[in-house]
């Protein structure tokens, strides 16, 4: 059988590119036959969350956001990272036969210090804990977004470099997971750029009623009047429309918006349509969410029997890793 792992990040609220870059797929993976591992990396998060209180809320709201989403906890083991402390002893061996210049290359390192995050000794030796991460639980695919591809390749090295100093083959190969063509590559933030939370540019998933209204309305757009024709694949708040109309409705606004003339939707109007849509998309899941919000040991629980599930995997696989460099 084989098996699937991906972390996520507890670094605030999730949005709508999360979603549908990420959490989309995982849920709808862990729906198919095979093993899946999904965990909130929580050490990974101290490169960028400094405040205690705000780690743990998001860890408790990245876990309830899954949880109401639709993740099954009996189908895919959910568990918090730190929760299994052997994956650090794993990261430290795979340090061990890591050169500096293979982490001088990550991407990562470069533009987030770009952006102004502390350039420190984790965050320059991150995907070292990710290659643990992935290789404690004998993951053959990873799916992940884009931006992750180096990280798994780094990965894929760091085995292979464990295997030739140490004779032996101790983990198991992974391989990226991609989302498929034509899955939501780039979900446009309120300013048209890439939604991110480091950009501010964000709309939590979650988000209902007037405030949803509000961000919504804060979405750029210019000050054309509705009946000046316009071509609509020029207008990014119609990638956001995309992601929850049927494709007739999308389309037959699109028409409207490129004929222009008496009647044709204002921006106001595809906006209103948009704070809908997105209202209606998650109003199971917000149901959930509050559901959790009232039982937060029902949360706490499913973390802690996924942890149980999870160091069973991973203390195996230090094992054979210690056996094999002599440790023990
Ligand atoms: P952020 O940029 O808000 O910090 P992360 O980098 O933590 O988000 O992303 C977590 C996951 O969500 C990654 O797998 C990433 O590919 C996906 N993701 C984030 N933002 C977007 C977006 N705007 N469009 C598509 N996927 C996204
Ligand atoms: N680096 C990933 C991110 O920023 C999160 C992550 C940590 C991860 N460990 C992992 C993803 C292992 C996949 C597998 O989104």
């Amino acid at each position: 059988m084989k098996s699937y792992l991906s972390g996520i990040q507890p670094s605030g609220l999730l949005h709508l590119g999360n979603y549908f870059g990420a959490i989309q797929h995982h849920i709808a993976l862990a729906q198919q036959p095979g093993k899946h591992w999904y965990f909130i990396a929580d050490f990974h998060a101290l490169t960028t969350v400094r405040d205690p209180e705000v780690l743990r809320r998001n860890v408790f709201e990245t876990a309830v956001t899954y949880l109401s989403l639709g993740l099954d906890p009996e189908k895919a083991v959910l568990w918090r990272q730190s929760d299994v402390p052997e994956v650090m002893e794993i990261a430290w061996l795979l340090s061990t036969v890591t050169g500096m210049g293979l982490l001088e290359r990550a991407h990562s390192f470069k533009d987030k210090t770009a952006r102004g995050i502390k350039s420190s000794v984790g965050l320059f030796t991150y995907p070292i804990l990710m290659a643990a991460d992935i290789l404690a639980y004998d993951a053959d695919f990873v799916p992940v977004g884009q931006d992750q591809v180096q990280h798994v390749e780094m990965t894929q090295d760091m085995a292979g470099h464990f295997h030739e100093v140490y004779n032996s083959e101790v983990f198991r190969r992974p391989e990226c997971l991609l989302p498929a063509a034509g899955a939501a590559k780039k979900v446009p933030g309120l300013d048209g750029q890439k939604m991110s939370k480091s950009y501010g540019n964000d709309v939590w998933l979650f988000e209902s009623g007037k405030k949803l209204k509000k961000r919504i309305g804060q979405i750029v757009t210019d000050s054309r009047p509705p009946e000046e024709p316009k071509d609509p694949d020029a207008i990014f708040l119609f990638d956001l429309l995309a992601l929850f109309l049927d494709p007739a409705e999308l389309k037959s606004l699109k028409d409207a918006v490129r004929q222009g003339g008496e009647g044709a939707p204002g921006y106001g109007h595809l906006k209103g349509r948009l704070t809908e849509a997105i209202d209606s998309h998650f109003a199971n899941a917000r149901a959930q969410r509050e559901d959790f919000l009232a039982h937060p040991e029902r949360v706490w629980q499913a973390l802690e029997s996924g942890a149980a599930r999870a160091r069973v995997q991973a203390r195996a696989i230090r094992d054979r890793a210690f056996a094999a460099c002599g440790i023990r």
